[in-house]
């Protein structure tokens, strides 16, 4: 695959002022969404949801792709049976896949965890390309305490990245590389910025030693916080400074774009963490910084629908509030007010 079509994609993806819509929940973890509002979990039910999202009016303009699972790639809007990604594709939003295989024990360690999904990884991403997907997600899970992470989990989990992103490049798909580190615990925002330097360090070795474009990828790292039982929360500034920080000692600027995970953070923190961190960086940032959220986005929406068709125009309205928030967030020009 030419560098040039991954890069184009890439830079399509965290374009100024749009950024990515993470609806890749797996079943399991969109039952555990559903569960909150009372809605049983089927593929009607799940299909539903996402349509009510992919057809909110205008959404276009704040979101440039989304991420689907398996099963929504496959699934077509309700009003017109357009199939989700030439639905997308259509409205000028790339289509894109989760290819992960879930994050399972690591054996030999201490309850830490490795993500699956290598195995028949290329025949997989062949029938994606074939169903419309131009990029893909894979996600790591590192967490903090009990003297984790370790340097194995570390390694294994960023050799994994590597190697999932070489295969998609391939077959002309732009790797989004996810190396979450989670933040729940009590650990402090130092000990957060520490294990981000080491993960996203040996992220970045591996990435190179197995020849992955850099200029084809995107990058969807954690923000360094406070854990979030830890009982000194930092500051918004602090956050921004810190995350942005690390991000300029370990990813090099030929990444097109940086597109943050939520992780847990309210809707609100997530919008104005990023803003800060735009303000930093300015016009002279050596990436472009977004979103690639799923709660942050998608929380208040879920909320408003609770499963009630009548509820859709006020839950479509509660989705397009947030993805405007966070347009204006990654240009640095959102204030609280806005709320
Ligand atoms: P959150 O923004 O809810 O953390 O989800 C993003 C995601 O894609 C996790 O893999």
């Amino acid at each position: 695959m030419e560098l040039n079509s991954l890069n184009e994609i890439a830079n399509k993806m965290v374009e100024k002022g749009r950024g990515i819509l993470a609806a890749d929940e797996s079943s399991p973890t969109c039952k555990k969404r559903f569960d909150l509002i009372n809605v049983e979990s089927n593929e009607l039910n799940r299909n539903i949801y996402r349509d009510m999202l992919f057809t909110s009016e205008g959404m276009e303009e704040f979101i440039s792709g989304v991420i689907l699972f398996d099963e929504t790639l496959r699934q077509s809007t309700l009003k017109d049976n357009i199939p989700f990604p030439d639905y997308l594709y259509s409205l000028g939003v790339v289509p894109g896949i989760k290819v992960d295989k879930g994050a399972h024990p690591l054996a030999g360690s201490n309850d830490e965890k490795v993500t699956d999904g290598l195995d028949g990884l290329n025949t997989r991403l062949k029938e994606y390309y074939e169903l419309g997907a131009r990029f893909a997600k894979w996600r790591s899970v590192i967490t903090i305490g009990n003297s984790a992470p370790s340097s194995t989990c570390i390694g294994v989990n960023a050799h994994g990245l590597a190697r999932y992103a070489a295969l998609c490049q391939e077959n002309g798909i732009v790797p989004i590389v996810e190396p979450e580190i989670i933040m729940d615990g009590d650990h402090s925002i130092e000990e957060s910025f520490v294990v981000t330097e080491e993960v996203l360090y040996t992220t970045f070795y591996e990435l190179y030693s197995q020849n992955v474009l850099l200029e084809g990828m995107i990058l969807k790292p954690n923000m360094v916080l406070s854990g979030y039982d830890c009982p000194k929360q930092a500051s918004v500034e602090e956050v921004a400074e810190m995350t942005v920080t690390v991000l300029k000692r370990c990813v090099p600027s030929a990444v097109p774009g940086i597109a943050f995970l939520s992780g847990g953070q309210s809707d609100e923190d997530a919008t104005a963490h990023l803003n800060a961190m735009n303000q930093i960086l300015g016009d002279n940032s050596p990436w472009n910084l977004t979103y690639s959220y799923g709660r942050a986005l998608q929380a208040p929406s879920l909320k408003a629908w609770s499963g009630e068709t009548n509820n859709i125009p006020e839950a479509q309205k509660a989705f397009l509030k947030r993805a405007k928030l966070n347009s204006l967030a990654s240009k640095g020009e959102y204030n609280s007010s806005m709320e």
